[in-house]
Parts: C-alpha cells; sequence; structure tokens
C-alpha cells in the first residue's frame, strides 16, 4: 500500500470513527466520511490520463482538489484504532469530469458519488466545510416511520420544529433545521445529488429510512451536530414512551433564544 502522511485528518477520521462506534451510529460497514484538501501537495500535481475513471458527474469546484475517502465495507470500529488502511487518496482531474485513486486504501465507498457531489456544491457555497460524514443514528433513522413526520409534506421542516424543540440549545446550534431526501438506493447518484440541493442550505440532511449525513469545517464539527440533533431525536422518543405528548419549546421562546445569540435571521419558520 502507497503510504500517505496528512496527520491531522487522519486523527479527525480516527476520532471521529471511534466515537461513531462507541455510539452505536456506525454499525457493521454502516457510513462513511470524507475530508477535500487543498492539494498543494507536489506528489499530487498530475494524475495520469491512463488512471483516469470517470465520474457520474461533473464536478468543477474540485478541479484539482483531493479527497480523502473512507472505503467501501471498512468498519468505524476499526478505523477508531488505526484509520490508515481505510482511507484512501483521491484527486480529481483539471477538468473535474474524472478521478484517480492516489494512496492507501484502493476501494472507495459506495457512497463516493454522494462525498463528490456534496463537496463539489461546499466548495461552491460553502467552502470552510471540509469534512462529509455519513452515518445511521438509531433514533433520527426511526423518526421516518412515525406517519407525523411521514407524510409527504414538507418532513423537513416537520422535523425540524419538532425536534429541535425539545432541548433548549438545539435550534441554536442547527438554526436553519435540517434537509431530508426521500428514500434513494444507497451509493446512487440521485442521492447525492439531492443531498448537495439540500447542503446549501442545512448542515445535516436526513436520508429516509437510512441515516445522516453531516457537513462541518473537522469531521469532529459535522460529529457534533449529529449529536445535538440525535439527542434531541432521544428526547423526543423518551417523552413519547413516558406516555406524554412531546409538544416542545414553543415557537416565541425558540425566537427569543434564536435572537438573544443573534442568530434569527438563520431561522425560516414558514
Ligand atoms: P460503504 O461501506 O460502501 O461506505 O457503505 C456504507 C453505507 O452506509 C452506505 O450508505
Ligand atoms: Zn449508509
Amino acid at each position: 500500500m502507497t503510504k500517505f502522511f496528512y496527520q491531522t485528518e487522519l486523527d479527525d477520521f480516527k476520532a471521529t470513527a471511534h466515537w461513531l462506534a462507541l455510539r452505536g451510529w456506525s454499525e457493521a460497514a454502516g457510513g462513511n466520511m470524507s475530508i477535500r484538501l487543498d492539494c498543494q501537495d507536489s506528489s499530487l500535481a498530475d494524475l495520469p490520463e491512463d488512471d483516469h475513471i470517470k465520474l457520474p458527474v461533473d464536478v468543477p469546484y474540485l478541479a484539482g482538489k483531493a479527497v480523502l475517502l473512507t472505503g467501501s465495507g471498512t468498519r468505524a470500529r476499526e478505523i477508531g484504532v488505526d484509520p490508515l488502511p481505510h482511507i484512501g487518496l483521491y484527486k480529481i482531474s483539471e477538468d473535474g469530469r474524472h478521478y484517480g485513486w492516489v494512496a492507501g486504501n484502493n476501494n472507495p465507498s459506495m457512497e463516493l458519488p454522494a462525498h463528490f457531489a456534496i463537496h463539489n456544491t461546499l466548495e461552491r457555497h460553502r467552502p470552510e466545510d471540509k469534512a462529509v460524514l455519513h452515518t445511521h443514528p438509531v433514533s433520527l433513522i426511526a423518526l421516518c416511520h412515525m406517519p407525523e413526520f411521514n407524510n409527504g409534506f414538507n418532513n423537513a421542516k416537520t422535523i425540524s420544529d419538532k425536534i429541535l424543540s425539545m432541548q433548549s440549545e438545539a435550534r441554536l446550534i442547527l438554526p436553519e433545521g435540517i434537509g431530508f431526501v426521500k428514500h434513494e438506493l444507497p451509493g446512487s447518484l440521485e442521492l447525492g445529488l439531492k443531498s448537495a440541493l439540500e447542503l446549501k442550505r442545512h448542515h445535516l440532511v436526513l436520508w429516509q429510512y437510512h441515516g445522516l449525513l453531516a457537513t462541518g469545517e473537522t469531521l469532529a464539527g459535522a460529529f457534533d451536530k449529529v449529536e445535538v440533533l440525535e439527542k434531541s431525536a432521544q428526547i423526543y422518543w423518551q417523552v413519547l414512551v413516558a406516555g406524554l405528548d412531546p409538544k416542545g419549546i414553543k415557537k416565541a421562546e425558540i425566537k427569543h433564544t434564536l435572537k438573544a445569540f443573534g442568530r434569527l435571521e438563520r431561522y425560516f419558520p414558514d
């Protein structure tokens, strides 16, 4: 295996995978992660034409950039111990239409189309977000089976308003709420493109019956947001299981809190 050395990023993969495994959100080989690099590394300068693999979608904003991506079938509980064998380094060609494997694991996650489509959107709209994390949190996936959140009518808003009203600081972390993508084939380009669209405005997208997609400046930062949303969902379920109606914090209170912290302009209640 060719070696590469991006210690800060490897540490981020390692620590995040460790916590994903501890939380039980990335069972078996569930979930995947990537980090976009700025690619000043001269060893990554050119991709030989022979190594070009056609991308399922053009990614012009990634032209010449590189991405670290977990391998397909890799386990969070093992990445959390030793990340190096489980992460591959990929370079995007200068025309933004091809990519090639450079080093490390060379069997990329089946969600490569989603990761690349999302990084392309992030590079354009939110370049500081370099990390993309996909995982399978229990309480959030369970929400997808509730008729209340599954009526096809603006699920993103219904879930955001209800779940982020369960705890007084949740909406402060996610004032825009979350995005939602209806069930799509895992690994499909459609899943990637629809997520990329949602991520223009949101940092989190719930994949119906599948899991969550999060972005952040680092994987640890993306993980923070997953924790906040999943905890709010856990509170929702606990109140329900106690036989009570999880009504949540009133909209006026939510607005008051957001205003006090200068985040009201990121909240779109209607
Ligand atoms: P990979 O192991 O191919 O990354 O797939 C895991 C997954 O969760 C797909 O959505
Ligand atoms: Zn998945």
